[in-house]
């Protein structure tokens, strides 16, 4: 899936500058993983894995293709014979349950980090859900109950894991986490995960602004809607998985790649000045003020 011949290849080995870091050689070819060990050494700690088309599982990839050493946690007990086989494919061995809503949980799940895979560099948080009537018709129906469990799952758990991470965070730690446009503008049946997602990127910059200080990163990728277990709970999400092909500057939809290899910019030091931010993986989507749609009548 990631790899590939080169296509382009851009050396900063002549760049050098009084303290800097050692010189790097990258190269890539559009939507192919760049061949490169930046992570070698790190320790990556991922939730959302479900399955193989899992955004988590796209970036999982890309850090150990990178060299990082993976750790993930799932949901809950029935997804473990579908996580336990693809962290075998990656050279994990941890693989730990612990649902993002309850604290003991998490209390448990980092307590096993510091026993059996210590310290991280990278914390990836693809966590979100919904109950699908809540994803479907109006927003004004939202419900109380739906409200809570939308927001709990899917952003307050970014502050609850980011958290119990820190103590076991190396320096320069970076955490990451996936929202969706629906955050800033409305899209049709994304309903209370519009809100969720809001809140989830004003997290993304307070935690950034919270643990800056200590050198450590938090951002979010925006990505274009992918065909995953998550999205299917949404209403008439085929419609708007083509519809956005149609549409983005690139004419296309998202891949794994796509995201996986922008998960690896933003998780090692390629950024290392920036945080706080939401970045596009979403074909240019998000630049249109309007679609071209079809030849206008005259
Ligand atoms: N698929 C898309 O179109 C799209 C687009 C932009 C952003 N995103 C976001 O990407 C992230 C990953 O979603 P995905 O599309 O890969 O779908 P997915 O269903 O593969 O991943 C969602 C994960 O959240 C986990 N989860 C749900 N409730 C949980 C809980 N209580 N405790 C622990 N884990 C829990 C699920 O087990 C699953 O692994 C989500 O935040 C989603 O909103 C998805």
């Amino acid at each position: 899936m990631f790899g590939g011949p080169p296509r382009d290849t851009v050396d900063l080995s002549g760049l050098q500058y009084p303290g800097a870091a050692p010189t790097l050689v990258v190269t890539a070819s559009p939507g192919k993983q760049p061949d490169m060990d930046i992570l070698k050494g790190k320790k990556a700690l991922i939730f959302g894995v479900a399955n193989d088309h899992s955004i988590s599982w796209g970036i999982a990839q890309a850090l150990r293709a990178a060299g990082a050493e993976l750790a993930f946690s799932y949901a809950g007990e029935n997804l473990e014979r579908r996580v336990r086989p693809l962290a075998e494919k990656v050279d994990a061995t941890f693989v730990e349950q612990c649902d993002v809503t309850d604290d003991a949980q998490i209390e448990h799940v980092f307590n096993l980090v510091g026993e059996r895979f210590g310290a991280i560099d990278i914390l990836i948080h693809g966590v979100a859900y919904a109950p699908r009537n809540e994803l479907t018709g109006r927003f004004l129906n939202t419900s109380r109950e739906g409200w809570h469990i939308a927001l709990d799952v899917s952003a307050y758990s970014l502050v609850a894991l980011t958290r119990a991470a820190l103590p076991h965070f190396n320096p320069g730690a970076a955490t990451l986490t996936l929202s969706y446009y629906g955050a800033e503008k409305v899209v049709p049946n994304y309903n209370v995960m519009g809100v969720a997602k809001s809140a989830l990127e004003a997290t993304v910059r307070y935690l950034a602004a919270d643990l800056g200080p200590e050198g450590y990163r938090v951002n979010a990728i925006s990505a274009g809607p992918m065909r995953t277990l998550s999205a299917a709970g949404i209403g008439d999400f085929r419609r708007m998985h083509r519809q956005f092909a149609d549409t983005a500057p690139l004419r296309r939809n998202i891949t794994l790649e796509d995201v996986g290899n922008t998960a690896l910019w933003l998780c090692s030091d390629l950024s290392s000045g920036v945080t706080g931010e939401t970045v596009y993986v979403d074909a240019g989507y998000n630049i249109l003020g309007m679609s071209e749609g079809e030849p206008a009548q005259s």
